[in-house]
């Protein structure tokens, strides 16, 4: 089974990946969290991306391409994976039709751009396990503190509001043209395109 979660920063694509990933047996593979990683890492790909990130940018197609390239090769994606984050731009989704790669199911969840704004500001990380929390909507048991492991929440640099809505931006002008094109692809060559599913993100 190969998925690909579709939606604006925030959406919930990450919320969401952690149940459905779960329920399949499948690796979650998520761009944003290889990126955060190899910038804490401070490897040279941490260090080329930490500027672009950090303002809400994208990092450029070639170093994304090639990042989950090396990823779906691993041992654990041989019954398939879930990318969440990944495709973002036309040229991404098509290097992964040009890599032969048959994607069973694009999952657009849609959310309103306010919305998002609150959700992003009260968003809450567990830096080692990628949990996720919300400060109203979804608590940790012990304020500021991981459910599992007892240690400290982060807030994510990019979720400044300026920024998100820089991010925002950039996904209505980048990323939603991929909804048009996977909604083409299923009337133009239904043999070859995934089954596209949307569903509104449930309101706070
Ligand atoms: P990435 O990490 O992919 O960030 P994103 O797409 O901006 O998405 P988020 O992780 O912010 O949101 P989400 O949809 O996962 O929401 P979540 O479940 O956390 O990418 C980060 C950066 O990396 C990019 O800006 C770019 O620089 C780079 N990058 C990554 N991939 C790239 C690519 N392919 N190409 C180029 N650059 C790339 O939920 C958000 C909050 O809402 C949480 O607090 C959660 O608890 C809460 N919440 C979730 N669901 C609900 C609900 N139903 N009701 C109320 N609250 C909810
Ligand atoms: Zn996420």
């Amino acid at each position: 089974m190969r998925i690909i979660m579709l939606g604006a920063p925030g959406a919930g694509k990450g919320t969401q990946a952690q149940f459905i990933t779960e329920r399949f047996g499948i690796p979650q593979i998520s761009t944003g969290d290889m990126l955060r990683a190899a910038v804490k890492a401070e490897t040279e790909l941490g260090l080329q991306v930490k500027e672009v990130m950090a303002t809400g940018g994208l990092v450029s197609d070639d170093i994304i391409i090639a990042l989950i390239e090396e990823r779906v090769k691993s041992p654990d994606c041989k019954n398939g994976y879930l990318l969440d984050g990944f495709p973002r731009t036309i040229p991404q989704a098509e290097a992964l039709k040009d890599q032969g790669i048959v994607i069973d199911y694009v999952v657009e969840i849609a959310v309103d751009d306010e919305e998002i704004v609150s959700r992003l500001s009260g968003r809450r990380v567990h830096e080692g396990s990628g949990r996720i929390y919300h400060v109203k909507y979804d608590p940790p048991k012990v304020e500021g503190k991981d459910d599992e492991t007892g240690e400290p929440l982060m807030q994510r640099a990019d979720d400044k509001e300026e920024t998100v809505r820089k991010r925002l931006k950039i996904y209505h002008d980048q990323t939603a043209p991929l909804i048009g094109y996977y909604q083409d692809l299923a009337k133009t060559q239904p043999e070859a395109a995934p089954e596209y599913v949307s569903v509104e993100g449930v309101g706070s």
